[in-house]
């Protein structure tokens, strides 16, 4: 089999939480330290200018989301590591791209329809839209495609984004030849959706979520906070409960074992509680010193993004040549 190529994005919005952990950031940061495939992660920074558009919020962002994977142990040797809006490239293919998308594909978008959804009864089903987010997945393609992406990590949201990618993708190598490499999309299994602090998924869009780094008190005063129902101490308590979720996503199985031995002999819900917070502390109190020091030097963290850049535009100038020639475009000879 050839060698894989593992790209993925991650959009720079908001603060990165115990849920981002859970359901991707572990998964990659391991996947990113084995050798037998190339691997690419990029910040879509260009993607976060749809949902916010405050100049220090998505410099905040990106410096805390480059500062998070790194101090996880993100291998940047192995992985190019680089911010989407160092490679022009990106958006010339996007333009590109965008020529051979049908309209009609963009239309059945998620999150194009569950915005026309939320106008219901506005007489402009398209009020507050913007061309940004109506062609949010043609952009998410000339990620994919630049760099020959074979396999994409994605959570069920994205699943659709890719098979979109794939349709532009055959369009174009129907019309121009074998340009693009036809990328898959692979469903995370292990990934786990973590509950936030008042049960629902944890989100920056509801507000509910435990940071990954802040200070030890802010890790324990977020933890106690976690919703829990009233049973007392002495109870059995509920395996499937919030904080055994969050338990998992970060203990060992014996770990594991034993926690949900304590629920089930009816530990009171402040020490279990306690546990959780010294289990999560453990694990993050050295990352924790990692990410202080990255994140106190963005000038140094600026660096690792552009040199990550210049290895990814290696490939992506080359390849945009190849992709401008195969159109007639450029160069007359
Ligand atoms: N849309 C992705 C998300 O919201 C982020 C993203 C942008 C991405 N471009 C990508 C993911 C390319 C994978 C590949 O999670």
């Amino acid at each position: 089999m050839d060698k894989q190529t593992i790209l993925t994005g991650i959009t720079t919005t908001g603060t990165p939480h115990l849920g981002n952990y859970a359901g991707a950031i572990k998964q990659a940061i391991r996947s990113s330290k084995k050798d037998d495939h190339d691997s690419f992660l990029f910040l879509a920074d260009y993607h976060s200018l749809i949902k916010n558009k405050n100049p220090e919020e998505i410099k905040q962002s990106c410096l805390e989301v480059a500062a998070t994977w790194i101090a996880l142990g993100l291998d940047t040797k192995k992985t190019i590591f680089y911010r989407q809006s160092d490679i022009p490239e990106i958006l010339e293919l996007n333009w590109i791209l965008s020529t051979f998308t049908a309209k009609g594909l963009m239309n059945r978008a998620h999150a194009y329809k569950s915005a026309v959804s939320d106008n219901e009864g506005n007489s402009d089903p398209d009020k507050g839209i913007t061309m940004g987010l109506y062609s949010y997945p043609i952009l998410m393609a000339a990620d994919i495609l630049m760099f020959k992406a074979t396999h994409v990590p994605v959570g069920q949201d994205q699943v659709q984004h890719l098979e979109m990618t794939r349709d532009i993708a055959q369009r174009f190598n129907h019309k121009n030849g074998d340009i693009f490499v036809i990328p898959e999309a692979i469903l995370e299994k292990n990934a786990s959706v973590l509950p936030g602090l008042d049960g629902r998924k944890m989100s920056k869009s509801y507000n509910n979520f435990i940071p990954l780094f802040s200070s030890s008190d802010d890790l324990r005063r977020h933890v106690m906070k976690i919703k829990t129902d009233s049973l007392e101490p002495g109870v059995p308590k509920p395996t499937d409960c919030n904080l055994f979720e969050i338990f998992k996503a970060f203990a060992s199985d014996d770990e594991s074992a034993n926690f949900k031995q304590k629920l089930e002999e009816g530990i009171s819900w402040g020490d279990a509680k306690e546990e959780l917070f010294q289990l999560l502390d453990s694990h993050l109190s050295e990352p924790r010193k990692e990410y202080e020091k990255l994140i106190q030097d963005p000038a140094n963290l600026n660096q690792e993004l552009l040199s990550g850049a210049k290895r990814a535009r290696e490939l992506s100038v080359p390849f945009m040549s190849e992709i401008r020639s195969s159109l007639g475009i450029g160069k007359l000879d």
